[in-house]
């Protein structure tokens, strides 16, 4: 029966892992994963988490189902901590296994609808919109956010695509940081698509991966209050992941804003697709995340680390742009220092993200995304070269 089976397709990115383990070289260089890794190539459990674990051992008393959507102290907490005053009894929350299945839900309640809106994603984006809209039977179409080459955000042809856009469609945004390119709009961009959205009836759905990384926490939150204060329908969805690295303990949040009469129906629209999926939210990730932000010591530990891992993030990003112009005195490479959070893309095409990894033993995602954050002084001399010698050649 399982002869059946097509082939599905794999992640880049683990087709990346895999390239990286059977590449014998020794001075390779895996650029690939988005996980942050400090000065010694290390993702350490931050101590406010450590803390928040011990005292959840201490008082938890019961392992207990939670309601589908979560502990609703969990959401109000987050809730107020990301969009500020904005966030009131108009939304319906649920707490969910990190970013994916926020994604997931709400990608299954737009495709279930009767008549399924289209979601509006940036080209690039982060690869896995695409999967989970897909598998969700949502439908979903493209307009240009970023040129590679020339390492500049594409604003106008993307206002120019959402023109064909419909009322009542959804426009899938990403908060700070932007994955894969690194490249945020500024303020004016960010509130002229906010008009256009408002004008022409888009719903704005933002995706909240990367808090922290860009300027500070309650600096970055600044994009997704402007939204829930600006809009009657948006949808928010938040990962936790990075911004306090429980990666594999799965803590995240879908909020969804709606119009008082819809507000019932939809929290058990949620609920109902919740059951048929993930089922249940995991307490774990989501109860350390709880406890530091409810705890003014664990939180203030927390942001300290946190700016810690943005300072890090930063400072290679000048560390590559440096070396650059010390080495060999061009600045290609400049762009890279005014990008924002783990990720930027590299300006090759094709051929020459192939020659990076052949060539030099430099493995990026494909379409040439690095996590600056895996790189250390040697990695950046050696990235830099490579790249100049393969855009030399160009
Ligand atoms: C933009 C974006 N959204 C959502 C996610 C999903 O996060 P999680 O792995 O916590 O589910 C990621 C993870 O890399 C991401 O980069």
């Amino acid at each position: 029966m399982f002869e059946q089976v097509e082939e599905y397709p794999v992640d880049p990115i683990m087709i990346g892992a895999d390239y990286f383990a059977a590449d014998p070289r020794v001075d390779k260089l895996n650029l690939t994963v988005g996980i942050y890794q400090d000065e010694l190539g290390q993702t350490p459990v931050l101590k406010a988490v450590k803390l928040a674990e011990q005292k959840l051992v201490e008082t938890q008393a019961s392992k207990s189902y939670l309601a589908l959507t979560g502990d609703a102290d969990y959401c109000r907490v987050l809730g107020h901590e990301v969009m500020g005053n904005a966030y009131d009894d108009g939304w319906v929350s649920a707490q969910t296994s990190g970013g994916a299945v926020a994604l997931r839900v709400m990608a299954d309640l737009l495709g279930q609808m009767p008549h399924p809106p289209t979601v509006w994603l940036q080209t690039p984006t982060y690869g896995n919109y695409v999967p989970i809209l897909t598998a969700a039977h949502a439908h979903f179409a493209h307009v240009p956010y970023y040129d590679r080459l020339k390492a500049q955000i594409t604003f106008d042809q993307m206002l120019d695509g959402l023109k064909a856009a419909k009322a009542g469609d959804v426009f899938l945004m990403q908060g700070v940081c932007h994955n894969p390119t690194g490249a945020d709009m500024n303020v004016e961009q960010f509130n002229a698509l906010l008009d256009l959205l408002e004008a022409r009836g888009i719903i704005p759905w933002i995706d909240l991966a990367y808090l922290g990384f860009a300027q500070n926490w309650d600096a970055d939150c600044a994009m997704a209050r402007t939204i829930a204060a600006r809009f009657p329908e948006c949808i928010v969805c938040i990962t936790l992941s990075k911004s306090f690295g429980i990666y594999r303990d799965r803590a995240g949040a879908l909020f969804v804003k709606t119009r008082a009469g819809d507000r019932e129906r939809m929290h058990r629209a949620v609920s109902a697709i919740v059951r048929s999926g993930a089922s249940h939210a995991p307490d774990h990730g989501p109860s350390v995340v709880r406890t530091i932000l409810q705890d003014e010591s664990l939180k203030r530990l927390w942001l300290a680390d946190l700016d810690r891992m943005r300072a890090r993030v930063a400072g290679v990003r000048q560390q590559i742009v440096a070396t650059e112009r010390s080495l060999l005195g061009t600045d290609q490479l400049t762009y890279i220092a005014e990008q924002y959070g783990m990720f930027s893309l590299l300006p090759l095409n094709e051929a020459q993200e192939t020659a990076l990894t052949r060539d030099h033993g430099i493995h990026v995602v494909k379409g040439g995304r690095l996590n600056v954050a895996r790189l250390g002084a040697d990695g950046i001399t050696k990235l830099v070269g490579a790249v100049s010698e393969i855009t030399c050649a160009r």
